[in-house]
C-alpha cells in the first residue's frame, strides 16, 4: 500500500503538494452570452461492422490499429479485432492471482487497455492480461482514465485521484485527503492554456494542472452555464498540426465547447445526452440521432440507418471509429472505412528520425493506398503498405524523417478506391528530433532495464531480460514492443528512452 501516504510522491520520494482553492461557485445564467454554433449535420451512411462476441454496456477500449478490449455480456475481458471477430487475450502464466470476472476497460497507452475484473486491475497487452506491480494499490473501483499532454495516464478511482507516470504510480491528495467522486475526467488545456486534466466531482468542474515538476493544483474550474442547467460529462480532443486541443461538456440541455480559450454554446434540434471524444473525433448521441464531429475538417455528420433507441457508447479511437452496444447488438461505427495506421500513434511524440510506418487498407475492394506527409506523396507498395518500403532483404525500411522541421506534423494515409472515393486516416505528431551519440548498454540500456522492465522481465512474469547478451538475442522484439508502445506493460516509456533503445539496436548493439 505504498502509495497510500499521506502526500502525494513520485518516485526519489519527492513530497507532492496538489492545493485546492476555495471553491467559487459560479450561479447566474452565465451561457446566454456565449457565441452560438447551430451545425447543419451532414447526413452519411455509415459503415458498420458488427461485433462476433455480445458485449455488455459500460467502458471498453478501441485501438487506433483496430479492435479494442471489451467486456462480453458473460462478465469475460475480449480482444476484438478490425473485423468484429475474437481475438486471444489470456491471464499471462505468470500472474499470481487470476482475472475472474471483468467489469470494464479503460485507455491506458495508445495500445494497451486497463481492464478492471473483482480481483483487481490488469493490462490488456497483445493478448495478454498482465497483472501490473502497483495494481495492490487499487481495487477495484475504476471510473475513468485520461492520458494527458506529458503522456502520464489520470485514474480516477473510488479511492481517489491517481496518476500513472513512468510506470510509478501516485496518488494526489489535497491536505492528506483523497480526491474522491470523480465521475469523468478528460486531457484538455486548462484557463490559462496550459496542459491540464479536467474533472467532474460531484458535478462541478475542476482542472489539474502542473505547478512544477512533480506538483500539481487541482482547482475549481468554470464551465459557463445556464440557470438549471447542470454537467453531464465532459470529452477532450487533442491538438493537431493546425488547431489547439478542445474541452467539450455536455449539459442537461446543450453543448459546450472550449477552444482557443473561448467558450461556445453548440446546439442540435435534438438534445445530445452522450458524449464521447478521441484524437480529433468527437461522438455526440442525441434523443435519436448520432452525429460526429471531425475536428479537422471542421465538419458534423448524421449518421442514417444506425437504430439509437437502445443506444450506448462503449469506447472511441482516433481512427474515427466509435464502439456501441445497440440492443443486443455491439458494433464498431465509422463515417467510411479508414486505413488504420501502425508505428504512428495520434499525439505521439517522436523524436527518431527514422520509423517504420505501415497502413492496414480498409477490406473490401483493394485500394490504391497513398502516404502523405511533408508535402510528398508517397505511392504504398502490397502487401507490406510500409512508408519506407523495403530492404534488400526483404525486411521493411524506416521511413526517415530527416526532411521534416521539428514541431507539429501529419502524416496522411489516403485509400483511394475504384469507384473514385477517397478515404483517410489523419495522424498528427510532434516531432522533436534528438541529437545522435554513441550507444552503450551498460552505459545507457540497463538503467532503462532496471527502472521500467526489471520488476517484470528478472524472473516472471516476462522472459529474463537481465544481461547484455539476453537483449542482444531479443533486440528485435524488444525494439518492436517499445516502439508499438507495449511494452513496458505498466505504462509507456518516455519517447527519448523509445529512441535510445532504437538507436542502440540500430547502432550495433554494442555492450
Ligand atoms: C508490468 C510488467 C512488465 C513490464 C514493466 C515490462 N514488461 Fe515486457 N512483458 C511482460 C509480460 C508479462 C510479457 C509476456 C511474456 C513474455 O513474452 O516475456 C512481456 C513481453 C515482453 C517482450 C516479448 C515480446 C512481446 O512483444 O510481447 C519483450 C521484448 C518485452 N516484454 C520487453 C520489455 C521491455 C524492454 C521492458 C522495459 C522497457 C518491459 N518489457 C517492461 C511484462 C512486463
Amino acid at each position: 500500500m505504498k502509495t497510500h501516504t499521506p502526500s502525494f510522491r513520485e518516485r526519489g520520494g519527492r513530497a507532492v503538494s496538489a492545493l485546492l482553492l476555495a471553491l467559487a461557485t459560479a450561479c447566474g445564467d452565465s451561457s446566454s452570452s456565449l457565441p452560438l454554433e447551430r451545425p447543419q449535420p451532414a447526413a452519411f451512411q455509415p459503415s458498420q461492422v458488427s461485433s462476433q462476441v455480445a458485449l455488455a454496456s459500460g467502458s471498453g477500449f478501441a485501438d487506433q490499429t483496430g479492435g479494442g478490449v471489451f467486456i462480453s455480456t458473460t462478465g469475460q475481458a475480449v480482444r476484438l479485432r478490425l473485423d468484429g471477430s475474437r481475438a486471444l487475450l489470456e491471464s499471462h502464466p505468470g500472474n499470481t492471482v487470476a482475472p475472474g470476472t471483468a467489469r470494464a476497460a479503460f485507455r491506458l497507452g495508445p495500445r494497451t487497455a486497463l481492464v478492471e475484473t473483482e480481483t483487481g486491475l490488469f493490462l490488456a497487452d497483445n493478448g495478454w492480461l498482465i497483472a501490473p506491480p502497483w495494481r495492490d494499490a487499487l481495487g477495484p473501483g475504476t471510473v475513468a482514465t485520461a492520458q494527458s499532454a506529458d503522456g502520464a495516464v489520470w485514474l480516477a478511482h473510488a479511492s481517489g485521484l491517481f496518476r500513472l507516470n513512468a510506470g510509478q504510480l501516485s496518488a494526489l491528495k489535497v491536505d492528506g485527503a483523497a480526491l474522491e467522486g470523480i465521475t469523468e475526467l478528460a486531457a484538455a488545456p486548462a484557463e490559462d492554456g496550459a496542459p491540464g486534466v479536467w474533472m467532474l466531482r460531484g458535478g462541478a468542474p475542476y482542472v489539474a494542472v502542473a505547478t512544477g515538476a512533480t506538483a500539481y493544483q487541482v482547482r475549481p474550474a468554470v464551465i459557463p452555464l445556464g440557470e438549471k442547467e447542470t454537467l453531464v460529462s465532459i470529452a477532450g480532443l487533442t491538438a493537431s498540426k493546425d488547431q489547439g486541443a478542445e474541452l467539450w461538456a455536455l449539459t442537461s440541455e446543450r453543448l459546450l465547447r472550449r477552444k482557443d480559450g473561448e467558450w461556445r454554446r453548440v446546439e442540435f434540434v435534438d438534445r445530445p445526452v452522450q458524449l464521447l471524444g478521441a484524437g480529433r473525433f468527437l461522438w455526440v448521441k442525441s434523443s435519436d440521432q448520432l452525429l460526429v464531429y471531425d475536428a479537422d475538417a471542421d465538419t458534423w455528420g448524421v449518421a442514417t440507418g444506425v437504430d439509437t433507441r437502445e443506444f450506448r457508447f462503449l469506447a472511441a479511437d482516433e481512427s474515427g471509429c466509435a464502439w456501441a452496444q445497440l440492443g443486443a447488438e455491439s458494433m464498431a461505427i465509422s463515417r467510411a472505412p479508414v486505413p488504420r495506421v501502425l508505428g504512428l500513434n495520434q499525439g505521439m511524440r517522436v523524436v527518431e528520425d527514422g520509423l517504420v510506418i505501415r497502413a492496414i487498407p480498409p477490406v473490401g475492394e483493394s485500394p490504391v493506398v497513398l502516404f502523405r506527409i511533408g508535402g510528398a506523396e508517397i505511392a504504398a507498395q502490397a502487401p507490406e503498405y510500409s512508408l519506407g518500403g523495403l530492404e534488400k532483404d526483404g525486411s521493411l525500411k524506416p521511413f526517415s524523417f530527416a526532411i521534416l522541421e521539428p514541431g507539429m506534423h501529419s502524416l496522411e494515409v489516403v485509400a483511394r478506391f475504384l469507384s473514385g472515393t477517397e478515404t483517410r486516416r489523419t495522424v498528427h505528431f510532434d516531432f522533436q528530433p534528438a541529437v545522435p551519440l554513441a550507444v552503450g548498454w551498460e552505459k545507457d540500456i540497463l538503467p532503462i532495464f532496471q527502472a521500467r522492465c526489471a520488476k517484470c522481465h528478472t524472473t516472471q512474469p516476462g522472459r529474463p531480460l537481465t544481461t547484455y547478451e539476453l537483449w542482444k538475442e531479443n533486440v528485435d522484439l524488444i525494439t518492436a514492443a517499445v516502439r508499438d508502445q507495449r511494452m513496458p506493460a505498466d505504462g509507456p516509456l518516455d519517447p527519448q528512452l523509445i529512441a535510445l533503445i532504437q538507436r542502440w539496436a540500430a547502432s550495433g548493439t554494442q555492450p
